[in-house]
């Protein structure tokens, strides 16, 4: 059985591999930023449409879902999701199916999740006789803008009617190889909150500084007080970092400014430890410009949950990787502490996400995310095509 599935994915791969490599040329070429999908929507559902698939569109506006149903397909219900959107950086990976959108870029392999989604449903389509249950796919928006096209697709109930039972999704991942894929059970990514804080003071000449309250010096107490929720606070088999990018006070060599702004991030992978150091940096900062006679707005935006990987789905799709690719083409991931919006999945059904390995180091492909110098190997398309299939099939008739 498993061997006969094998064998007829791998056919029908040969078959769409191709066309499959041309989609994903083409979402290349005509990226757009995230919630803004709507030209990629257009041609998602034409594909669909081609493909004589049923599908929904205007779902938060350019999501798309729709099912592929099999044998008795109430038995089970499983969800496959690729996110759609494209990041505002210039590419300048010199491909020849480089970015005709001055400024935006597919540099975190979205049109590859796209396409590979795709070849999969058609997979699926030509195979529905093979399997039971019902394929939900998900092509989901604005993965890289908060709130989160996953939040806000769970939100309209895409998880509903048919209530979906569990969800897989990939990613691309310029650090594998083509042919291998990276996978870890359990808690996988970070959350990832946005931190802003202002310290208002009382701005003067530089030469007077008792006349004034600065808040570059007290800003910087805060900084660096704030590094000991990390050191000391967060027990040390919970990684979390807290990071700042941006410090803004305009003042001169000989001014001192009336306020300070701040931006950071703050990312850890425990759900409940993450609520208790937002109070303990609220709390510390605001008590240190109050000591110092300032004042701290300090302001907290929640983004993505952390990302737990279910166990036994993602021990299973391991094990129908192992099937497709060979076991010593399945890499074992550790934690990572980067962030992704199908943690929002996790955190309602069981989910797996995992990575397929992009690179290619004879052919120089390869580049890092969010980076206007990513590339991924197409030959990788054919095998996430066909491994997300078997995974899919493997999952409907187990049961
Ligand atoms: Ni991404």
């Amino acid at each position: 059985m498993k061997e006969q599935i094998k064998f007829k994915i791998k056919s029908l791969v040969d078959e769409c591999s191709n066309d499959i490599i041309k989609i994903r040329h083409h979402l290349h070429q005509y990226p757009e930023l995230s919630f803004k999908e709507y030209n990629t929507a257009k041609y998602i559902a034409q594909i669909l449409a081609d493909f004589g698939i049923e599908y929904q569109t205007g779902i938060v506006e350019t999501g798309i879902v729709g099912e592929i149903r099999g044998r008795n397909p109430n038995k089970k219900v499983i969800a496959l999701r690729a996110d759609i959107d494209a990041l505002p950086i210039q590419e300048t990976s010199g491909v020849d199916f480089t970015s005709k959108n001055e400024g935006v870029m597919h540099a975190c392999g979205h049109d590859f999740h796209t396409a590979s989604l795709l070849g999969t449903l058609y997979i699926l389509n030509h195979l529905k006789d093979s399997f039971e249950g019902t394929v939900k796919f998900l092509f989901q928006p604005g993965e890289e803008l908060l709130p989160g096209g996953a939040k806000l697709m769970i939100e309209e109930g895409v998880l509903e009617n048919p209530k979906v039972q569990s969800i897989t999704g990939q990613h691309v991942y310029p650090d594998l190889e083509t042919g291998t894929i990276g996978i870890k059970s359990g808690t996988y990514m970070a959350s990832a909150d946005e931190i802003y804080f202002t310290v208002k003071g009382k701005g003067g000449h530089g030469a007077l500084p008792h006349q004034s309250i600065d808040p570059i010096l007290i800003t910087s107490h805060i900084i660096v007080a704030l590094q000991q929720i990390v050191s000391r606070n967060c027990s040390p088999y919970t990684p979390a970092v807290l990071s700042f990018g941006d410090i803004e006070g305009k003042g001169a060599t000989n001014i001192i400014p009336n306020e300070v702004k701040v931006k950071g991030t703050f990312r850890t992978f425990d759900e409940k430890w993450r609520e208790d150091a937002h109070k303990l940096m609220i709390k510390m900062a605001e008590g240190i410009a109050d000591s110092m006679g300032a004042k701290c707005e300090f302001e907290v935006r929640k983004g993505y949950p952390v990302l737990e990987n279910d166990t036994e789905l993602t021990n299973f799709n391991r094990q129908a990787a192992i099937e497709y690719l060979g076991k010593e083409n399945v890499v074992d991931l550790g934690l990572r502490m980067t962030a992704e919006d199908f943690a929002y999945y996790s955190q309602k059904i069981p989910a797996c996400f995992y990575r397929i390995g992009t690179a290619n180091d004879k052919k120089n492909i390869g580049g890092a995310l969010h980076n206007g110098n990513l590339t991924v190997d197409d030959e990788a398309l054919e095998i996430a095509t066909g491994l997300m299939a078997y995974m899919a099939i493997r999952q409907l008739d187990d049961n």
